[in-house]
C-alpha cells in the first residue's frame, strides 16, 4: 500500500464528483450533486454526492463512503487496486519508500504476470479463429450454432488449432518462462517434451475478472467427444468459485436493466448476446457459490436464474436459493420447455417472445416450494419429508414477513397447522431468533450517539463548546467513539473541522459509510435551530456527565460510612449537595428550554 502522504495526494487530486460523474449521470442540486442510485434499483435519486465533505451517500442503499469507497465498490476492486487506478487516472505518482514497490508486490507481480500471459494466449487464439485458413472449422461450428463475427469480436472468442506444442512454441518465441505458463494453467508439464499445451482442437472463451482482465480460458470441443468442455484449473488469479462468464457486460448491463439474467453455459450467454439481449451472466455449470453471488449483487438488480430446465438445472437452481436470501439478492427463477436451455429457447422463439417470457419468471421462494410440492403427498411420512426440505429455505430468508408469508403458502400447500411449520422454522435456528427479536434498545441509544456525531460533523462550530466543557463523552458503540475522539483532536489540532480531513484519517469502510451518511443525513429544521440543538445537546450530555459523578461519588460516601472515616464522609456529602444542586439546575434549564420550545 501507498504510504499515507501518497494516499493523501490521490485523495486529493480525485475529485469525487469527477470521479462519479464519469460513471453515473450525476445532477447539481443545491450544494449537493443527485442521482439514481447506482448500487440499488431505484427511479428517485437518492444517491448523493458531497463537494465540500469529498463523499457520497444513498439514502435508499445506504451505501456510502469517499472516493476511494465508491470506486472499490462500482469496480469491484480491493483497497489497493482503487488507489492504483485513480492514482493512475488522476496523474499522481505512486512513490514507495525507498523506492520501493509495496511489501506484497512480489505475489502482486506474479498475478500481474499471470494476467499477461492469460491475455497473450487469448489474443493469440483469437487470432487464430480470424485467421482465414486454419480457423475456418471453428468459424464454421459457431457460425452453425448462430455467433457470428461481431460475437466473435466482443467476446474475444479464439481457436486452439491442433497440436500439442502451438502456444508452447509462441511462448518460447516471446522468451515466456514456460514453468509460469504452467502456473497459469496454460501449459501442462509432459513426460516425452517438457511442456505441451492444455488446450487442443477447442473452441476457446476467454473468462474474465470485473476488471475486464482475462484471468482464465473454457474450452470446447466442436464435436461431442468428452470432456465437451475444459476450463482452467485453480491458478492465482482464476478460482472457479469465484468466476463468473461475461461478469463485466453483464454487471453493467444487469444494473441498467434491472435485471441480471443467470444462465448456466457460456453458449447460452453468448447466444442471449446474439438476440441483444445483454444483461447476462453465466456461472459456467457450478453449483453457486456465496462469492458469485455477492459479485452478482453488484448489479444491484433482480437476478433471474434461467438455467436449463432439466433436473440438474433445477437442483441447482434449488441449492442457490438460501444463499440469494442471506445474501439480500432478490431472485427470481425462470422456466423453459422441459430439458431446453436459454440458448435453445431463444433461438426458437426470438428476442420478443424471450423478453414477453422474461416476465413469466416466479420468485425463486416460489419456484422452490412448487418443486417440492409437486411431488405425490400421500402420507405424514411425505410431509415431514418436504418439511425437512424447505423449513431450512424458510429460515434463511431475512424478512419476518417474507418468511411468514413461505410459512403460510407452505401449510396450506400440505394442509397442515400453520403453528407447526412456524414451530419448525424457529426450532433451534440462531437466524430466526435474530429476525424475530424486538428492536434492541441499545439500537436506539446508538442512534442517538449518531445523532450527536452527526450533529457535530455539520455543525462544527459548537465543537468548541463541548471541548470547553470536558464533556468527555461516553460512547458504547466503538465506531461513533472513535470518530468523536478524532474529530475532537481534529478541532484541537487545527482549531476547525474539515470533514475531507476526518474521512482521511478513518480508512475502514464503516467509519466512512458513518461519516457519509451523517454528512448526507441532516434532520429536518436542524439549519434553523442548530442553536437550540446544541444546547440541548450540550445540557444531555451535561447531565450525562454529573449522573456518572453521582453515582461515583455515592459508592464512596457508601465506602466512607462503613470505615467511619468522618473527615471524609463530611466532604463528600458537601460535593454530593454540590452535584445535585448542579443536577436539578440543569434539569430546570431543561424545562425552561421545552417550555420555550414548545410554548
Ligand atoms: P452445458 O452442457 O449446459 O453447456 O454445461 P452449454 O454451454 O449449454 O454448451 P453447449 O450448448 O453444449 O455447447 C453448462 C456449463 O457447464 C460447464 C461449462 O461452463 C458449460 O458452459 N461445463 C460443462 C464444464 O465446465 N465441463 C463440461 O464438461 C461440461
Ligand atoms: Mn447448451
Amino acid at each position: 500500500m501507498a504510504p499515507d502522504d501518497t494516499l493523501e495526494e490521490v485523495r486529493r487530486a480525485a475529485d469525487i464528483v469527477e470521479t462519479i460523474s464519469s460513471v453515473v449521470p450525476l445532477k447539481k442540486a443545491g450544494a449537493y450533486y443527485r442521482a439514481p442510485c447506482p448500487f440499488h434499483k431505484e427511479t428517485n435519486p437518492s444517491f448523493t454526492v458531497n463537494p465540500t465533505t469529498q463523499t457520497f451517500y444513498c439514502f435508499g442503499c445506504q451505501e456510502g463512503g469517499d472516493v476511494f469507497s465508491f470506486y472499490m465498490k462500482y469496480h469491484n476492486l480491493s483497497f489497493g487496486e482503487a488507489v492504483r487506478e485513480l492514482a493512475a487516472r488522476f496523474a499522481v505518482p505512486l512513490s514507495y519508500k525507498g523506492g520501493k514497490r509495496p511489501k506484497d508486490s512480489k505475489e502482486n507481480e506474479e498475478k500481474q504476470r499471470l494476467y499477461e500471459l492469460n491475455e497473450l494466449a487469448a489474443s493469440y487464439y483469437h487470432r487464430s479463429l480470424l485467421q482465414d485458413d486454419q480457423g475456418r472449422p471453428a468459424r464454421d461450428y459457431l457460425e452453425k450454432r448462430g455467433i457470428g463475427k461481431e460475437i466473435i469480436r466482443e467476446f474475444r472468442l479464439g481457436f486452439a488449432q491442433p497440436g500439442w506444442d502451438n502456444l508452447v512454441n509462441v511462448f518460447k518465441r516471446k522468451g515466456v518462462d514456460l514453468s509460469e505458463a504452467v502456473t497459469a494453467g496454460l501449459l501442462v508439464p509432459g513426460k516425452k517434451t517438457s511442456h505441451y499445451d492444455r488446450f487442443r482442437e477447442r473452441i476457446i472463451y476467454p473468462i474474465m475478472d470485473p476488471q475486464n482482465r482475462v484471468m482464465g480460458l473454457g474450452g470446447r470441443v466442436m464435436d461431442e467427444t468428452l470432456p465437451k468442455y475444459l476450463n482452467s484449473p485453480e491458478t492465482p488469479i482464476y478460482h472457479k468459485g469465484r468466476a463468473l462468464y461475461g461478469l463485466h457486460m453483464g454487471l453493467k448491463e444487469g444494473r441498467r436493466a434491472g435485471q441480471l439474467l443467470l444462465v448456466e453455459g457460456y453458449m447460452d450467454l453468448l447466444a442471449l448476446n446474439a438476440y441483444g439481449i445483454r444483461n447476462v451472466v453465466a456461472s459456467l455449470g457450478t453449483a453457486l457459490t456465496r462469492e458469485q453471488v455477492r459479485l452478482l449483487k453488484r448489479a444491484g438488480a433482480t437476478v433471474v436464474v434461467a438455467f436449463d430446465s432439466d433436473e440438474a438445472g433445477r437442483k441447482a437452481a434449488f441449492r442457490a436459493a438460501p444463499l440469494f436470501f442471506e445474501e439480500d439478492v432478490r431472485a427470481t427463477a425462470l422456466q423453459f420447455d422441459p430439458g431446453e436451455d436459454p440458448d435453445e429457447y431463444v433461438r426458437r422463439v426470438g428476442r420478443e417472445a424471450f423478453l414477453r417470457h422474461l416476465d413469466d419468471a416466479v420468485p425463486i421462494m416460489d419456484f422452490c416450494l412448487n418443486r417440492v410440492l409437486k411431488r405425490d403427498i400421500r402420507s405424514a411420512t411425505d410431509k415431514e419429508d418436504i418439511l425437512d426440505e424447505i423449513v431450512p429455505l424458510i429460515r434463511s430468508l431475512r424478512g419476518r414477513i417474507q418468511q411468514m408469508e413461505a410459512v403460510a403458502s407452505l401449510s396450506r400447500s400440505l394442509q397442515v397447522d400453520d403453528e407447526i411449520v412456524w414451530k419448525a422454522v424457529q426450532g433451534g435456528s440462531k437466524r430466526t431468533d435474530s429476525v424475530s427479536q424486538p428492536v434492541v434498545l441499545q439500537d436506539v441509544s446508538l442512534r442517538t450517539e449518531e445523532n450527536t456525531l452527526g450533529f457535530f460533523i455539520r455543525n462544527p462550530q459548537y465543537v468548541a463548546a463541548f471541548l470547553e466543557e470536558e464533556l468527555g463523552v461516553q460512547f458504547n458503540s466503538q465506531p461513533i467513539k472513535a470518530l468523536f475522539d478524532s474529530l475532537l483532536n481534529l478541532f484541537e489540532e487545527e482549531g476547525s473541522i474539515d470533514v475531507a480531513r476526518l474521512v482521511a484519517r478513518h480508512s475502514d469502510a464503516d467509519s466512512k459509510k458513518i461519516i457519509a451518511r451523517l454528512v448526507a443525513g441532516q434532520d429536518e429544521g436542524e439549519e434553523e435551530y442548530a442553536e437550540e440543538i446544541a444546547r440541548d445537546l450540550l445540557r444531555a450530555y451535561r447531565l450525562k456527565k454529573i449522573l456518572e459523578q453521582e453515582k461515583k461519588l455515592t459508592v464512596r460516601i457508601r465506602e466512607a460510612e462503613k470505615n467511619e472515616d468522618c473527615e471524609l464522609l463530611l466532604s463528600l456529602l458537601r460535593e454530593q449537595k454540590e452535584l445535585i444542586a448542579q443536577k436539578t439546575q440543569t434539569m430546570q434549564e431543561d424545562t425552561v428550554y421545552g417550555q420555550v420550545k414548545h410554548g
